[in-house]
């Protein structure tokens, strides 16, 4: 097994608050309101050839999932997009991933918080492809309705059941959960949107209780092009055995093909091979931009 180098043993530099901070040093108070009370919200971002993908669609999602939980992020979608752009180029790994996030700083320890300081890091490192030989398992828990939680919101606290079911299906020997909604419809894996190719049409759920995927729409878009049908609706998961491909879609994950759900396998079609492609092509142009 790779040798795992700890997130805050690294070097490099991280933006915080405002100013440029050695990774090391970009450290927070153990009794901080988002550690205790999940008060936090974070974005997942790509970079390509030094470029983020869709950047200041991610920034404002940062900025909307805060005001989800009450919080207002003291800066602008623009002052992100410079400061993530600065990250970037201090750290000087063009092809990256990025990691904003927000939270309720440590001046009050309660439920209640409404004075503390809203703090903003922003980190960047290499990482390379996030699923491989992608096969799931039913997950442990299911998406929450949206009068239980804010669910719309990239929170860190909805992650809680996203890691418990994640572990487990590790523990099984698969490589991520599906989840179903609070219905019972499929919803989308632990980080990823899901996709079914069913008699070449392309159906994915209605994200009504889940991220709407940035990564998901510009791959509606990409289908649409290509001519393909695309229906978003509620799906049973019982609909996976008439699907001939599934694939996943996520900032880490890209366009990941699904090997197999449970004891079902699937190829990777002609259908995803071709959002793979597309999906690759649009990044690159991205970053030949730059
Ligand atoms: C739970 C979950 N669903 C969906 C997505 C896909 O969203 P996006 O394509 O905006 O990265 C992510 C990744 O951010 C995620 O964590």
């Amino acid at each position: 097994m790779a040798e795992i180098i700890p997130f805050d043993a690294r070097d490099g530099y991280i933006w915080l608050n405002g100013e440029m901070v050695a990774w090391r040093d970009a450290t927070l108070h153990v009794l901080s309101h988002g550690l205790h009370y999940a008060s936090c919200v974070f974005e997942g971002e790509r970079a390509y050839g030094g470029r983020v993908f869709k950047l200041t669609e991610h920034s404002q999602r940062l900025i909307d999932s805060g005001k989800l939980l009450g919080f207002d992020v003291p800066y602008t979608a623009a002052e992100l997009d410079a400061a993530t752009e600065a990250v970037i180029a201090a750290n000087g790994v063009a092809d990256c991933y990025v990691r904003p996030v927000a939270w309720r700083g440590s001046e009050q320890m309660g439920v209640s918080a409404q004075k503390s300081k809203i703090n903003v890091a922003i980190a960047s490192w290499e990482w390379g492809a996030y699923y491989s030989d992608l096969r799931l398992t039913r997950a442990l828990y299911q998406r929450p309705a949206p009068n239980t939680a804010p669910v719309k919101s990239k929170a860190a606290g909805l992650y809680m059941i996203c890691t418990i079911c994640k572990h487990d299906a590790e523990s099984k020997g698969f490589g991520d959960a599906l989840m179903l909604d609070y219905r019972g419809y499929i919803a989308e894996t632990t980080g990823a949107n899901i996709f079914l190719v069913i008699d070449g049409a392309i159906h994915t759920p209605t994200p009504d209780c889940f991220l709407d995927g940035i990564t998901r729409r510009t791959v509606i878009g990409l289908a649409k092009e290509r001519g393909f049908e695309v229906i978003e609706r509620h799906i049973m998961p019982e609909e996976i055995d008439q699907a001939q491909e599934i694939f996943v879609t996520g900032t880490a994950a890209e366009v990941t093909p699904v090997r197999a759900i449970d004891d079902r396998h699937y190829q990777v079609g002609p259908v995803t091979g071709q959002l793979v492609d597309d999906f690759r092509a649009l990044t690159r142009a991205v970053a030949n931009a730059g």
